[in-house]
C-alpha cells in the first residue's frame, strides 16, 4: 500500500498545534504551543485570548511542522483538522487555516471530531493496535468510555453526566490553590499525602451503568473543607489532593474493568489530558494485569492536545475515502 501523509491541525481549545505523520502512527514533526501561561493568570481558559493568540501562532507553528519534517507541502496527502467539539472561535482558527491550505495546495480537506483524536493518539509508535478495544477517553472536556469496532467506528458506553474527569482536578486544584492546570498539579501534591485521609464519595450510580458523574465529588470536597475551615481546623493539601485523587481514579478503573468483562474486550487504552495522571495509569496497569487485560497508553505528549493525534485520525479518514465539504463549519458541540 501506498505511503500517505497528513498534516494534522488541531486548534480546540488552548493549543495551537500542527503536526506530519506517516500512515497514521509514525510523527514525523509534532510542533505544540500551549497558551497556558496566558491564561494562569485567570485560573482557566479564557475563550476570547485564545482564539487570538491562535491567530498569531497557527501560521507559524504550521510553518515550523513542515520544517522539523523536511518536507514540503506538496509531500502532503491531504490537510486533517479538528472542527468540534472545542472553542467555537478557537476551532474557527485552525478550521480557516485549514480550508485555506487545502484551497492552495490543493489538498483534500479531512474534519476530526477532537474525541476521535485523543482516540487515534494511541496508534502512535504503536503497529500492533487494531480495533477492536475499550478506550478511556479523559480529559479536561470529556470523559468517555467508547468501544471502537473499527477505526472509524465508535459506540460510546457511557460518559460523564456533568464534569468531566480534568474538569474535576481543574477545580480542585483551584479550591486548594494549586494552580492551573489542575491536574498534574494534583498529581503531584498527592504523591506527598495519604490517599486515605479522607473517603470522598465514589459516584457508580445505576448498577450496570457505565455513565459517571463528578460533580457529588466536587461538592463533597468542598463541603469538607468548608466543615474544617468552619471548626478552624488545619488541613495539608496534599492530603485532599490524594484523598480527591483516588476517589476519581477508583471509579474510572472499576467502570472500564467492568465494561471491558462486559464487553468481552481484552485490550483497554487510555487517552485525554488526565490519561497522564500517575495513579490512574498505576492503578489500571495493576487491574488489567490481575484481570489478564493488555493496557495502552501514549507518551504523555500524545496525551494532552496535540496534532498529531488529529493527524493520526485523519489518516484512518483519508484511507476510508471521508473527506470533508468545501463549506464545513466548526461545530463547538459535536458528538462522537
Ligand atoms: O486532553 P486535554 O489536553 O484537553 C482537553 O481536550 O480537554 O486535557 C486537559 C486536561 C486538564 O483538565 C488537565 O488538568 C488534565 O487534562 N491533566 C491531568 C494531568 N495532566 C493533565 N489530570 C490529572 N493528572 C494529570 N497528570
Ligand atoms: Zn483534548
Amino acid at each position: 500500500k501506498k505511503d500517505a501523509i497528513i498534516l494534522g491541525i488541531e486548534s480546540s481549545c488552548d493549543e495551537t498545534s500542527a503536526a506530519i505523520v506517516k500512515n497514521g502512527r509514525q510523527v514525523l514533526s509534532n510542533v505544540i504551543y500551549s497558551q497556558i501561561d496566558i491564561h494562569q493568570p485567570y485560573g482557566g481558559v479564557v475563550p476570547e485570548i485564545a482564539s487570538r493568540n491562535h491567530v498569531k501562532k497557527i501560521g507559524i507553528i504550521v510553518a515550523q511542522a513542515f520544517k522539523d519534517a523536511n518536507i514540503s507541502y506538496d509531500d502532503v496527502d491531504a490537510v486533517a483538522v479538528t472542527y468540534g467539539p472545542g472553542l467555537v472561535g478557537s476551532l474557527l482558527v485552525g478550521l480557516s487555516f485549514a480550508k485555506a491550505f487545502s484551497f492552495a495546495a490543493g489538498k483534500p480537506l479531512i474534519g476530526v471530531n477532537h474525541i476521535e483524536g485523543h482516540i487515534s493518539a494511541n496508534y502512535i509508535d504503536n503497529p500492533d493496535l487494531e480495533p477492536p478495544y475499550l478506550t478511556l477517553v479523559v480529559s479536561g472536556g470529556h470523559t468517555h468510555l467508547i468501544r471502537v469496532d473499527d477505526y472509524d467506528s465508535y459506540e460510546v458506553l457511557g460518559q460523564t453526566r456533568d464534569d468531566a474527569a480534568g474538569e474535576a482536578f481543574d477545580k480542585i486544584a483551584r479550591t486548594l490553590k494549586l494552580g492551573y492546570p489542575g491536574g498534574p498539579a494534583i498529581d503531584k501534591a498527592a504523591l506527598l499525602g495519604d490517599p486515605h485521609a479522607v473517603e470522598f464519595p465514589r459516584a457508580y450510580l445505576e448498577e450496570n451503568s457505565f455513565d459517571f458523574s463528578f460533580s457529588g465529588l466536587k461538592s463533597a470536597v468542598l463541603n469538607h473543607l468548608n466543615g474544617l475551615k468552619m471548626k478552624g481546623k488545619e488541613f495539608r493539601v496534599e492530603d485532599i489532593a490524594a484523598s480527591f485523587q483516588m476517589a476519581v481514579v477508583d471509579v474510572l478503573v472499576d467502570k472500564t474493568v467492568a465494561a471491558a468483562v462486559a464487553t468481552g474486550l481484552k485490550e483497554i487504552c487510555l487517552s485525554g489530558g488526565v490519561s497522564c495522571n500517575s495513579l490512574l495509569r498505576k492503578k489500571m496497569r495493576q487491574r488489567c494485569q490481575s484481570e489478564g487485560l493488555v493496557l495502552h497508553y501514549p507518551k504523555a505528549t500524545y496525551c494532552t492536545d496535540n496534532g498529531a493525534m488529529i493527524a493520526g485520525a485523519g489518516y484512518f479518514k483519508y484511507e476510508a475515502g471521508v473527506f470533508a465539504p468545501e463549506d464545513l463549519t466548526a461545530d463547538p458541540n459535536l458528538r462522537l
